[in-house]
């Protein structure tokens, strides 16, 4: 640390927490340099190895061994046709993304020599051919490469321990990388090094910040080829560099696209699953879990602030927005409604009966969701800290002290998430909030953060963690302690309340954190760059397996400007998780405060929102069980079309619906790229025909958004219940839709409903309901709807 990081590591906490708080910064700043120095091997001299020659290899189940002179490769295709290959003995377990033990090889794959000397494995949806050096190459069943992994490279410190590493890949000249976890410049990554370290900038970040609270190294990378998933399974600290290809014009040459990963530790071992986009997320997620389903409550509306301050505004709020038929279903406590910023507290004066607030609330439809942070204020007599202790929960360093840091309560200790033991005493103490009358949990500085700035505002590297058993230190832990914490309160939760699907949302994780919840886009800069970063990051994370997240509707810091509030709120009424929220420094974001007509527009999002809910809930149903994100990116179901596969900014919302937010000041029409097929504009009627691209009115009331024709959509009616909403086919086709109803907030897997569509004499359309024994009425209310664009 030098003098400016000194200085600026005081202002930092000052800031935050007042004077006092900034000496204790520094004071942990010190001893967090100290420890690693301690705490970590020198690096001092390394080896630098790359596999040499193939000698042998030997044939297993799913595929085999090849052994090189430096190194050995195991390849194995499993029987959903994941690849998996770990150098050095790598095997796919333990790993912290799987969701229990890695699949069964497929019998029917074989290793068998390969020409020049390599081997190779064909399976039904993949081959993979291993060069004579170690270069591995995953190919279409056609024979097509759809990326080339070159020889890897070690280098191993002279003295012992483990290896840095270095792979360098080669994809099409027309690929395209997605993925990386939660990445604000996306969702297409363009050439540039992109770290993997959960990181809190610090403040309130744009486009241009990079890393940010989840990475994860996983890349989808889509090529006219075909789509692939490479998933390097180690969760050290890292590098990716990307660099696009680029198509030779006239005679030229094509340039590859590249891609560089580099890893601090840990075996260097890969993931990879190719096919159509839907497939490759469905095998992701059948490896590392299926997405957590929200109980409905959580796809409404929420609203958060940090510093709402007492139980008498929380009542204000909820009648501000019951005053003004604003529909509601969460109000979320930042940490003010702690006492002392401790967490699994509650500051009984400023919020002296909170499960009586809870209960009120719900009888009308409101849950309260509760912030957690895993920091826990360290000093004795505090039970949480004390309970920890006795079941020794507490981070400690190489020399077997409790490593301290800073945050909101001051000096403060870190539960170890990666002991089981810790997972369950953590997960226990969720029961005090169920008590409170909290309903949903949203876990934040889990990266984790400490104040301490020596650059990273994390624990020291040097610190240890269970690790499982195995032990180890920050360096392999850091990226999963969100992840884990994530695993304690889902586990908890399951224990104290079996009959409820837990819901939270977490701000940090990492491969697999779908599995127990979402996520939301943390602190987004107020400006329209944020704006965009917030709908990069929903589609990148749902690339990644984590379908739930949204942003913070109007930024994080600052006060939007009435027109960038709506413009946010338009577009978040479209994502997963829709909620307002703010720093305790920033403007408000009650829809109310930005005059009559945000208000009004407002009020009609809202109201689409709470229509399209049945839409939602199915679409909860399908990414729990095929993987697929309710948000997509336009070329979901096209790859191969090159301009959509270039759009950032459209989505599809499930297979139905296109989605064009406006993202810029002043525009009140925008063109949208179509996918294949006819599109109706579900404000106008008017029907498009794709794939190319058209120019649509994009007033300040509503952002664009179009029907797919043939979709059927489950929507509320005007009496609460369920109704289709059918887009007629295209003449002489016919049109499709699932439909999952909402069977409550347990366990229940409700059957999904089939529905078909088809045009009849020539002149109107019908809807049928498809079941076991045939074709049936509907048995709902269905409005037809695009018959004039037909
Ligand atoms: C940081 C979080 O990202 C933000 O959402 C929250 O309001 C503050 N911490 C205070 O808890």
């Amino acid at each position: 640390m030098d003098g400016r990081d000194l200085v600026r590591s005081v202002k930092t906490a000052v800031g935050f927490g007042g004077a006092a708080q900034g000496v204790r910064t520094v004071r942990a700043a010190w001893r967090r340099g100290r420890s690693d120095a301690a705490g970590l091997p020198r690096r001092g001299a390394e080896r630098a190895r790359v596999p040499g020659s193939v000698l042998e290899a030997e044939p297993g189940p799913g595929g085999g061994v090849v052994r090189f002179a430096r190194a050995e490769l195991r390849i194995t295709v499993t029987v959903d046709g994941a690849v998996f290959w770990g150098w050095d003995g790598a095997g796919p377990e333990p790993s912290y993304a799987l969701v229990g033990h890695a699949p069964e090889p497929d019998p029917r794959a074989v290793l068998e020599p390969d020409k020049d000397g390599g081997w190779r494995v064909v399976a039904q949806r993949v081959t993979v051919a291993v060069s004579q050096h170690g270069a591995i190459e995953v190919r279409t069943p056609g024979g097509v490469p759809l990326r080339r992994d070159l020889p890897p490279r070690w280098w191993e410190p002279v003295s012992g321990g483990g290896a840095r590493w270095m792979q360098r890949s080669e994809v099409a000249p027309d690929a395209r990388f997605f993925g990386l976890g939660g990445r604000a410049a996306g969702p297409r990554l363009r050439d540039g090094t992109y770290r993997l370290w959960n990181t809190d900038p610090g403040r309130a970040f744009g486009p241009g910040d990079d890393p940010l609270y989840i990475t994860m190294p996983v890349q989808l990378v889509v090529a006219d080829a075909g789509t692939h998933l490479v998933f390097h399974d180690t969760s050290w600290d890292g590098t990716v560099t990307v660099r696009e290809g680029e198509e030779g014009a006239g005679s030229g040459h094509d340039r590859p696209g590249a891609c560089e990963v580099r890893m601090d530790g840990g075996p260097l071992r890969c993931w990879v699953v190719v096919g159509a986009p839907a497939r490759v997320l469905r095998v992701w997620t059948s490896l590392t879990g299926a997405p957590a389903l929200p109980p409905a409550w959580a796809l409404g509306h929420h609203h958060a602030r940090w510093g709402f301050g007492s139980e008498q505004e929380v009542r204000r709020i909820v009648a501000g927005y019951q005053e003004r038929d604003l529909p509601l279903d969460a109000v979320h406590l930042d940490i003010d409604h702690y006492d002392g910023h401790r967490v699994f507290t509650v500051d009984r004066d400023r919020f002296p009966k909170l499960p009586v607030l809870a209960e009120e609330l719900r009888r009308d439809g409101i849950r309260l969701v509760s912030i957690v942070d895993p920091a826990v204020k360290a000093e004795s007599g505090n039970p949480v800290h004390d309970g920890g202790s006795a079941v020794d929960a507490f981070v400690r360093d190489a020399s077997g002290r409790v490593v301290e840091g800073v945050v909101w309560p001051g000096e403060a200790v870190y539960p170890d998430f990666t002991q089981p033991g810790v997972r369950a005493w953590w997960g226990g103490l969720y029961r005090e909030r169920l008590e409170q009358g909290f309903a949903g949990f949203w876990h934040d500085m889990n990266e984790p953060v400490s104040f301490t700035a020596f650059g990273e505002k994390t624990l020291p590297r040097s610190s240890r963690h269970a690790l499982e058993g195995r032990g180890g230190d920050h360096r392999e832990a850091h990226n999963v302690y969100g992840l884990c914490m994530a695993r304690a309160a889902y586990e908890g939760l399951c224990d104290l309340v079996p009959e409820q699907r837990p819901f939270l949302f977490s701000r940090s994780g990492w491969a697999g954190m779908q599995r127990y919840g979402g996520t939301w886009s943390g602190d987004v800069a107020t400006g329209w760059p944020g704006l965009r970063a917030s709908l990069s990051l929903v589609l990148g994370l749902g690339l990644c397996g984590v379908p739930y997240s949204g942003p913070d509707v109007g930024g994080f810091d600052g006060s939007p400007s009435p027109e960038l509030y709506l413009r946010w709120f338009q577009l978040a009424s479209y994502l997963p998780l829709f909620r307002t929220h703010s720093s305790v420094r920033a403007g408000r974001r009650e829809p109310w405060e930005f005059g009559a007509e945000v208000l009004g527009h407002a009020r009609t999002a809202l109201a689409e929102r709470r229509r399209l809910l049945p839409y939602f809930i199915t679409l909860a149903h399908l990414a729990h069980r095929t993987g697929a994100p309710y948000v997509r990116p336009l070329w979901w179901g096209d790859p191969g079309d090159r301009a959509l596969r270039d759009c950032e900014d459209a989505f599809l919302l499930g297979d139905g619906l296109l989605v064009a937010p406006v993202l810029e000041p002043g525009v009140r029409r925008r063109s949208v790229p179509l996918p294949r097929g006819r599109w109706y504009d579900t404000a106008t009627g008017e029907a498009y025909q794709g794939p190319g691209s058209v120019v649509v009115d994009a007033p300040l009331g509503r952002i664009p958004v179009l029907a797919r024709a043939g979709a059927i959509l489950p929507v509320r009616g005007a009496d609460g219940g369920l109704s289709l909403e059918a887009w007629a086919p295209v003449r002489g086709r016919t049109g499709s839709g699932l439909v999952v109803p909402h069977a409550g907030d347990g366990w229940e897997e409700p059957e999904i409903e089939r529905y078909g569509s088809r045009w009849k004499s020539g002149r109107r359309v019908v809807v049928r309901r498809d079941g076991k024994d045939g074709r049936s009425e509907p048995g709902r209310p269905v409005l037809v709807r695009g018959l004039d664009g037909g």
